[in-house]
C-alpha cells in the first residue's frame, strides 16, 4: 500500500470524454474567422496551379467566383485578393497599380457585383506591378517611404471606389495608415476599413506567394536583393509594440502580424498591447511546409493544419488570413455532423 498522499486536483477528470472535453475547451476556431486569400490572372476558365502551394491556383476571375462561392457556402466570407499582373505590364514605377481598369479593380468589381455578401480585402503594396519586385518606389538603391505612401494612398482610393470592403497595407512604409486613412476620408470612403499589416517581417516564409505572383526582389544594379530596409527583423518584438500604438494612433482598424507560426508571442503581445481586433496572416511557406510533409505521408494534414490554426487563435488572433481556410471550413463542417 501506498503511503503517498492522492492528488486533490485530477486535471485529468476533465479530459476523460469527448463530452467533457467539449464542456471546458477554451478555443474554438470556426469557418467565419479566417480569411482565404486568393491570386487572380487574366482570362477566362483559367486555373494556373501554383507549385509550392498545392490546393491554390491562379485564377481567371469566373473561377475566383466559383471560389468565393464555394467559401461562402462554408461559412468563409471574406477573401484577399492579389493579382497575378501580366510581367508586360510592371513598370520600375508600378504605374499599372493606378488603373482603373487593372486586373484587381475588375476582380473587386466582378465580385462584388456577382457576389455582394462576399467581404472583399485588397492588398495595398506595389510589388505584383512594380518590374523591381519592391512594395515601394526605389530611388537610387532605396525604397524610399514618402513617396510611395503618396501612391499607395491613391490606390487605397481607387480599391475603394472599385467596391473593397477592406484595404489592408502590406507595405510597412511609416505613416501610411495615416496617409491613407485621410485619403479614403477624402474620398467619401469613410466605411472602408483598415486591415493594417502592423508588424510584417522580412521572412522566408514568403517565398512559395512570390513564385505565385512573380513578385521577388529582382537582381539589379541598385535595386535593393531584400526587404529588409522595411520589414521588421525577425529578431524583434518591442518593435512590434510600437508599430501597433503607431497605427492605432493613425486609423488602423484591425492590427495584422505575418508570418504568423514564427511569431505566435507578437501576436500574444498585441492582443494585450490594444483592444482592436488582431489579425495574423498564415502565410505561404507555413502552409507549404504542412501540405509538403503531408504530400509524403510524413504528417497527417488535417491533424496538423488544425493544430497550427488553433494555435494561432489561442495565441490571440481573432481571424486569421490562411490557405487553408476553405479546407478548414469542410473539416470543420464535418466535425459538427
Ligand atoms: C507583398 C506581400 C507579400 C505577402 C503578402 N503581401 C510578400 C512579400 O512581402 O514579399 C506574402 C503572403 C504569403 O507569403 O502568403 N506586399
Amino acid at each position: 500500500m501506498s503511503v503517498a498522499p492522492r492528488p486533490l486536483r485530477r486535471p485529468r477528470r476533465l479530459r476523460r470524454t469527448g463530452v467533457i472535453r467539449r464542456l471546458v475547451r477554451e478555443t474554438r476556431l470556426t469557418p467565419d474567422r479566417l480569411v482565404l486569400p486568393l491570386f487572380v490572372t487574366d482570362g477566362e476558365n483559367v486555373e494556373q496551379p501554383i507549385e509550392a502551394m498545392p490546393g491554390h491556383a491562379r485564377l481567371s476571375v469566373d473561377r475566383v467566383l466559383a471560389r468565393c462561392q464555394d467559401a461562402l457556402e462554408n461559412k468563409v466570407g471574406a477573401f484577399a485578393l492579389f493579382p497575378a499582373v501580366d510581367p508586360a505590364l510592371k513598370r520600375p514605377d508600378a504605374g499599372e497599380a493606378l488603373n482603373p481598369e487593372n486586373l484587381l479593380c475588375r476582380t473587386v468589381r466582378a465580385i462584388k457585383a456577382g457576389i455582394p455578401e462576399a467581404c472583399v480585402i485588397t492588398d495595398i503594396a506595389l510589388d505584383p506591378y512594380s518590374s523591381l519586385g519592391h512594395d515601394g518606389l526605389v530611388r537610387n538603391g532605396v525604397v524610399v517611404n514618402d513617396e510611395t505612401v503618396d501612391v499607395l494612398s491613391q490606390m487605397a482610393v481607387l480599391h475603394a471606389k472599385a467596391g473593397a470592403d477592406i484595404v489592408a497595407p502590406s507595405d510597412m512604409m511609416d505613416g501610411r495608415v495615416a496617409a491613407i486613412r485621410a485619403a479614403l476620408d477624402r474620398a467619401g470612403a469613410t466605411d472602408v476599413a483598415i486591415i493594417s499589416y502592423t508588424a510584417k517581417y522580412a521572412s522566408a516564409f514568403y517565398g512559395p506567394f512570390r513564385e505565385a505572383l512573380g513578385s521577388a526582389p529582382v537582381a539589379a544594379e541598385n535595386v535593393p536583393s531584400d526587404k529588409k530596409t522595411y520589414q521588421m527583423d525577425p529578431a524583434n518584438a518591442r518593435e512590434a509594440a510600437i508599430e501597433a500604438m503607431l497605427d492605432e494612433d493613425e486609423g488602423a482598424d484591425v492590427l495584422m502580424v505575418k508570418p504568423a507560426l514564427p511569431y505566435l508571442d507578437v501576436i500574444r503581445r498585441l492582443r494585450l498591447a490594444t483592444e482592436l481586433p488582431v489579425a495574423a496572416y498564415h502565410v505561404s511557406g507555413e502552409y507549404a511546409m504542412v501540405k509538403a510533409a503531408a504530400a509524403r505521408g510524413w504528417l497527417d494534414e488535417r491533424s496538423c493544419m488544425s493544430e497550427v490554426l488553433l494555435g494561432i487563435a489561442r495565441a490571440g488572433a481573432d481571424l486569421i488570413f490562411t490557405y487553408a481556410a476553405l479546407e478548414y471550413a469542410r473539416w470543420w463542417r464535418e466535425s459538427l455532423r
